[in-house]
């Protein structure tokens, strides 16, 4: 079982709300968010689709693409207040000490550049020589376990597999030793086989460098192998977060616990609900009331769940459960 390391605080995310602004009114895509994570940390956000994973991603690099969010809260980085500082010196961070990788490396790779260029002239961005540069980036293509680095550096991106361009991407963002990674669902567009080999390349990348990685997937069995905690959405809330023993072998959310059963080698002694019907609500109005209770088997025995939203009661040092009927269960 993996340690967690207890170092300083890398990235911290404080009643985190974000909304978007759409035809109908407003979506609360995620809604008081508390995150924490640790230099040299794997942090996995685990959610079905529309929970909010990308909304927070997207926001921590000030990506957003159609500008019609509004956010509450603050997103701190290496002690630093990052969310609305002006977008010159969020230039200066992102890229350079927050790097992303994306779901399909394709289109953050330029297409008529060769692989190895595109990770030189982002060490030369630092000042390096191109002799050094290009000596680095053969080293680097080792370390994201390129085989015959010499000659992939002349490969163009449409001349390597899907796995191999991900290992591109990968070592791209190394190249500016970024203190904290985010991945969205770096693995998603690849095969079962490619996908573990890249994930296993960056917890070993993340012990080499002490990169701090906030990895999203949907993948709960890699989670189990390279995270060092998890956080688990639902509706735009961290509905449970724990380490990876905590939520593995003791998950107390409903949604928690009905996630982990669909997983084929769960651990047996524990109560198997049934894997849950329907899906994320899109939440347009914000209420007192439990976010899963829908899905919930349990909400109609507590009439809390539809009038209070429930508060963060800790099930022991950092295993946090949002959930009325868990508030019992402690006692
Ligand atoms: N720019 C936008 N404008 C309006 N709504 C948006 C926008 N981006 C995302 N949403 C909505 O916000 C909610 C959260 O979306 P988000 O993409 O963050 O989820 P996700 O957890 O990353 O899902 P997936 O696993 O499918 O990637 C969804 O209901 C989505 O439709
Ligand atoms: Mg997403």
């Amino acid at each position: 079982m993996e340690t967690v390391d207890i170092g300083k605080a890398l990235l911290q995310l404080e009643n985190l709300s974000i909304d978007y602004r759409i035809n109908t009114g407003m979506l609360s895509a995620v809604h008081n968010v508390n995150l924490t994570l640790r230099h040299g940390e794997i942090y996995a956000l685990v959610g079905e689709s529309g929970c909010g994973k990308s909304t927070i991603a997207h926001n921590v690099m000030r990506l957003s693409i159609d500008h019609n969010e509004v956010i509450n809260g603050r997103i701190i980085f290496e002690g630093q207040d990052i969310t609305s500082i002006p977008e010159p010196e969020m230039e200066k961070i992102r890229g350079k000490k927050i790097g992303m990788i994306f779901q399909n490396p394709l289109d953050s790779l330029n297409p008529v550049y060769r692989s190895g260029t595109q990770v030189t002239e982002a060490l030369m961005l630092d000042g390096m020589s191109k002799k050094e540069a290009v000596l680095r980036t053969i080293e680097l293509f080792r370390d994201v376990q390129i085989p015959n680095p010499e000659q992939r550096i002349a490969a163009f991106p449409h001349e390597l597999s899907g796995g191999m361009r991900q290992r591109v991407m990968i070592a791209m963002m190394l190249a500016r030793n970024p203190s904290l990674l985010i991945a969205d669902e770096p693995t998603t567009a690849l095969d079962v086989t490619v996908e573990a080999q890249i994930l296993r390349i960056m917890k070993r990348l993340q012990q080499k460098f002490r990169t701090g990685i906030l990895l999203i997937t949907h993948n709960f069995g890699i989670v189990a192998e390279i995270a060092d905690r998890i956080g688990i959405m639902y509706a735009g809330e961290i509905v449970e977060e724990g380490t990876v023993f905590d939520i593995f072998k003791n998950p107390v959310h409903p949604y928690s616990r009905a996630l982990l059963s669909t997983l084929p080698r769960y651990h047996k002694s524990l109560r198997r609900i049934a894997a849950i019907d329907g899906n994320v609500p899109r939440i347009t109005e914000k209420r007192a009331e439990c976010r899963f209770r829908n899905r919930c088997p349990y909400s109609s025995e507590d009439e809390r769940c539809a009038t209070q939203s429930p508060n963060a009661v800790s099930f022991g040092s950092g295993h946090i459960v949002r959930c009325h009927r868990a508030e019992e269960d402690r006692v």
